[in-house]
């Protein structure tokens, strides 16, 4: 019998408990890819407010005693079996830090919780005890996959023991580099070795992101573009050189998506279904159903013209300011109406609802966090606006090419691997799946959406077009081999 290799995966978000982007999805969807290949899985994750509210059968597996800045906290480690998990999941739970209302990361006000660089690195320790068995369960793991700067100091904190269990991290965007000061790191005890260029120091502080980079055995990012992308200025958000001396472990893996919860057959949030071989009356059905939701016309009119939809966080990555600049030319010069989904930065979100109320019978907009609308949105729209001016991977884009929603994109990490332009050239082969540009600039996109339009405008390319996007598989498993083969190999460093 061959035993199962065992995974500690650690992220800060885990769909459907808590979400606030793609870690979320990918935090579920992964573990159980690699879970369905074999892997014997655990799944650590804090123990929020909101975490608790949702589950049932919990057991106490035991209590840590974590050093936080200045204090040390009694933690408790929750076990808990979840009908929507196939493995047990753990909870680090440590109530001054993480049983508070709303979002992970921030207040409701959108500042920072100032004590994050605490309930991250507690986050962190309590992980490398679990991972070493500390707690004395009998369960000690071959590999930890940490995620993102809210994990980025466990490959670190598990290289000070001998013999660690092999350390992957994955970065599954830049921007976000968990930088803190030094009065933070000396308040931690972190260990003052990892204090120099070479190790966590960055611009006079620390940053989690680069402990991450720096100490693991591996580090994966979410696409091979993104890989590419990111050993360079323009990307690298100050850790490119650092990413260059790394390129050796460096490895761009694409996400894939769950394609049980994301399915226009059998999709819950859906109105009506629909496939690859039946799209309609699902399809239109769908549409309906989201011109109603925002209360605009349904008339044969507004079913005939194209219906753009995004949902996004509303953060400059993703091209809001191109969409926004946009707006006034679609209005005067097209038929089109758009609905957009998505909470983030107040200057968007205002834009956005000055739209809405300007053109309510042409634009629908929905400030706030809607799991359901968003499916619907994936369903109902013709067309799916994803400008990002970078992706590390997206999610978005897969989802609507599965939905028969083709999507206009800009060419960079993700959506470059994913989407394939509808050139002449592309549609013969019979490959093209939606729009690509090439130049990140509002007359470009407006010149892109020109030829998304006509497109739309020609239904035996445009079906052509669904049918090549919803056909494709997207699903994780091939990217969980690559994950599974990584695990096992000697390490590179
Ligand atoms: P990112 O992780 O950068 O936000 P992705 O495309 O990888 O981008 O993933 C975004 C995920 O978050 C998708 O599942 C998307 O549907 C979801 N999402 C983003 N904003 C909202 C929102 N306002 N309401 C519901 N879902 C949202
Ligand atoms: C990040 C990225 C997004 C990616 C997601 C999951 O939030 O912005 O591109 O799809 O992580 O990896």
């Amino acid at each position: 019998m061959t035993v199962s290799i065992r995974v500690l995966f650690a992220a800060s978000e885990v769909y459907p408990l808590v979400k606030t982007g793609g870690l979320g999805d990918v935090g579920y969807s992964l573990p159980h890819a690699l879970h369905r290949a074999g892997a014997d899985v655990r799944l650590v994750l804090p123990a929020y407010r909101t975490v608790l509210a949702q589950v049932e059968n919990i057991r106490i597996l035991g209590w840590l005693e974590v050093r936080g800045a200045k204090r040390t906290h009694s933690v408790r480690i929750l076990e808990v079996r979840h009908p929507d998990f196939a493995f047990p999941l753990w909870l680090v739970d440590c109530q001054v830090l993480f049983d508070r209302p709303g979002n992970p990361y921030v207040r409701a006000d959108g500042q920072d919780w100032p004590d994050n660089a605490e309930r991250f690195t507690v986050f962190a320790r309590a992980v490398t005890d679990l991972a070493r068995d500390v707690l004395g369960i009998h369960w000690q793991a071959d590999v930890v996959h940490a995620n993102d700067w809210q994990t980025g100091l466990v490959p670190a904190l598990l290289g000070e023991f001998p013999h660690p269990p092999k350390r992957i991290f994955t970065i599954h965007n830049m921007a976000y580099g968990g930088h803190f000061s030094l009065a933070d790191f000396n308040r931690l005890a972190l260990p003052l070795h990892w204090w120099t260029h070479e190790g966590v120091e960055f611009y006079g502080g620390f940053s989690m992101l680069k402990a991450g980079i720096v100490y693991a055995d591996e580090v994966t990012t979410v696409s091979p573009t993104y890989a590419r992308e990111i050993c360079t200025s323009e990307f690298g958000y100050g850790l490119h050189g650092v990413l260059q001396v790394y390129r050796h472990k460096l490895h761009g893996i694409l996400n894939g998506i769950d394609e049980a919860v994301w399915d226009p057959a059998t999709d819950a949030y859906l109105p009506a279904h629909y496939s690859a071989n039946r799209r309609q009356p699902g399809k239109a059905l769908n549409k309906q159903a989201l011109l109603a939701r925002f209360g605009m016309a349904t008339d044969d009119l507004a079913m005939q013209v194209p219906l753009f939809g995004m949902v996004s966080r509303l953060v400059q990555q993703k091209g809001l300011d191109l969409v926004l600049a946009a707006l006034p030319h679609w209005l005067a010069h097209t038929d089109a109406r758009f609905v957009f989904v998505g909470s983030g930065d107040s200057k968007y979100e205002a834009s956005l609802c000055e739209f809405a109320v300007g053109y309510p019978h042409r634009i629908g907009v929905c400030i706030g966090y809607d799991e359901a609308l968003a499916h619907l949105v994936e369903a109902g729209s013709d067309l799916f606006l994803m400008p990002s001016q970078f992706e590390p991977c997206g999610l978005n884009q897969m989802y609507s090419l599965r939905y028969g929603t083709p999507p206009v994109v800009y060419r960079t990490g993700g959506l470059a691997d994913t989407v394939i332009d509808a050139s002449m050239e592309h549609q013969t082969q019979g490959i093209a799946n939606g729009f690509v540009f090439d130049k990140f600039d509002v007359e470009t996109l407006i010149a892109t959406v020109e030829r998304a339009i006509a497109c739309y405008d020609q239904p035996r390319l445009w079906q052509a077009l669904l049918r090549t996007g919803m056909k494709h598989s997207f699903g994780w498993e091939h990217s969980a081999q690559s994950y599974l083969a990584l695990y096992r190999a000697t390490s590179s460093k």
